[in-house]
């Protein structure tokens, strides 16, 4: 179902809100004018009419006595009306015209509600268009009852056409219809420009984001807005830059790897070949040449291993298998692991440690973690190398201390070393993995892994593992 929604650009969607929004609005406000001036009009006309009425009903009942009622017309006409523009009937209790100063045939009987209701003592209003051909447009009557001693004796009704009232509530209307227009006109030119400023960057974005899922980093967005869009375009541009920094790294990891393998491989391969050869009967050169071959591969199988726990680590498929783990014990035994090459490349190795709590913990895992660093304080030291290892239980953690007096890390590489992939200098071996390792080995671990350096001074990694309490 959803797959069949319609396209709808955010500019039309703008500017049919805004339009429909304006459109109701202002059409109901001009309405709501319209009804209350027409209202106003109609109601002043109404009582100019009734007053005049009302006192000439009152003036005559004063003055006249029943045999007058004839009369009453010619004055009627000179003394209230003949600033008004408006037709004067008289007519008599069964509502039959005595008098009319427009002509209509004194006898005939005329049937509005304001007459009918004159005759039982009420002076009322009518509006609407008269039957009988002498006018066809809208009139506003009044009558009321002109009575002597309380009788009822005629009514007065006068009449006025409402022409002139209609044209001017016309051309009122006219005029609110004309505002309501250009409102509109402007509104829409206004929600046209609003929602280009929207969708013009929105536009550029997508373009640049199309370019970049073609694989063409190089573009960046300049930011015209600062708003939502532009923090748009700024996150595109952070992560065309996060790509093509990762691309780097990645091609840099190609080459290393491709390089790493390809050393040890070559020598393999160089003493097999010898070792077919014929006159190569020596066998304390066999036995040598047998030790590279196996030390080669193991550094291989090393490797290896190293790329595996990455890809585990990368798609954070790497659990660790959690048992009682001696420290004390394990440090010990990696120090008898590695001491041959420190004595090979002339390195101390000094330690002191102490009797720590067994902790949980993967025993396999934490080794790696040692000799990893342990690797890096033997490869990243120059002479009279010294490597000091401690460990001591300290408020709840067992914390083991590697610290090393080799060339140390520059305060702008310290907060990258522990990324994946880097490695202050490129040109040495290594893949730039083994401190990324170690640090989400012992994250999931629940510990920590903070290093230390001075730059042509050393460095120190701390390691805090958690003392478990049962
Ligand atoms: N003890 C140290 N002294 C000086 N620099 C270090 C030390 N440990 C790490 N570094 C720097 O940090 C970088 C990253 O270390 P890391 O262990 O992640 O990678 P690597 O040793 O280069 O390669 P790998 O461990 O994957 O074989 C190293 O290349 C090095 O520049
Ligand atoms: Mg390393």
């Amino acid at each position: 179902m959803n797959k069949l929604k319609r396209f709808r650009s955010i500019k039309s969607r703008i500017i049919s809100y805004y339009f429909i929004t304006i459109l109701i609005t202002i059409s109901l406000l001009g309405l709501l004018l319209w009804i209350s001036v027409r209202g106003y009009y109609y109601k002043a006309m109404e009582t100019i009419l009734k007053d005049q009425v009302n006192l000439s009903t009152k003036f005559y009942s004063k003055y006249l006595n029943d045999s007058d009622v004839k009369r009453v017309y010619e004055d009627l006409e000179e003394n209230f009306f003949s600033n008004l523009d408006v037709q004067v009937q008289i007519l008599d209790k069964e509502g039959r015209v005595i008098w009319d100063d427009l002509g209509i045939i004194p006898g005939t009987k005329l049937e509005y509600i304001d007459i009918k209701k004159a005759l039982v003592d009420e002076t009322a209003v009518w509006v609407g268009k008269p039957d009988g051909s002498y006018s066809s447009n809208k009139i506003m009557s009044v009558s009321a009852p002109l009575k002597i001693d309380s009788n009822i004796i005629a009514v007065i009704r006068v009449v006025s056409s409402m022409d002139m009232v209609d044209k001017l509530l016309g051309r009122i209307a006219f005029l609110i219809i004309s505002i309501v227009f250009i409102v509109i006109v402007i509104t829409t030119i206004l929600s046209l420009i609003i929602s280009n400023t929207i969708t013009k960057p929105l536009k550029k974005v997508t373009n640049v984001a199309k370019d970049m899922a073609n694989g063409k980093y190089d573009v960046t967005l300049e930011k015209i807005y600062e708003d939502e869009v532009g923090t748009m375009a700024e996150t595109l541009n952070y992560m065309a830059q996060e790509i093509k920094k990762n691309e780097k790294l990645k091609n840099e990891f190609i080459s290393s790897i491709s390089h790493e393998l390809k050393t040890p491989l070559t020598s393999i391969k160089g003493w097999a070949v010898t070792l077919k050869l014929k006159e190569f009967t020596d066998l304390n050169q066999r036995e040598k040449a047998l030790d590279i071959i196996i030390q080669e591969s193991k550094r291989l199988s090393l490797l290896v291993n190293e790329l595996l726990d990455f890809s585990k680590f990368a798609s954070s498929k790497m659990k660790v298998n959690l048992e009682d783990v001696n420290i004390e014990e394990l440090l010990k035994d990696i120090i008898l692991e590695m001491s041959p090459r420190a004595k090979r490349n002339d390195l101390e190795l000094i330690y002191e440690i102490s009797r720590v709590p067994i902790i949980q913990g993967d025993k396999n895992r934490l080794k790696q973690v040692f000799i990893n660093l342990l690797d890096n304080s033997m490869k990243f030291i120059e002479r009279q190398g010294r490597i000091h290892i401690k460990a001591e239980e300290k408020d709840g953690f067992v914390v083991i201390i590697i610290k090393d007096n080799g060339i140390g890390i520059k305060v702008e590489d310290l907060s990258k070393v522990k990324q994946k992939f880097y490695k202050v200098d490129p040109s040495k071996h290594g893949n730039g993995l083994g401190l990324s390792i170690c640090d989400e080995i012992i994250s999931l671990h629940g510990g920590s892994l903070d290093i230390v350096s001075k730059y042509g001074e050393g460095t120190e990694i701390k390691i805090k593992l958690k003392v478990s309490n049962s």
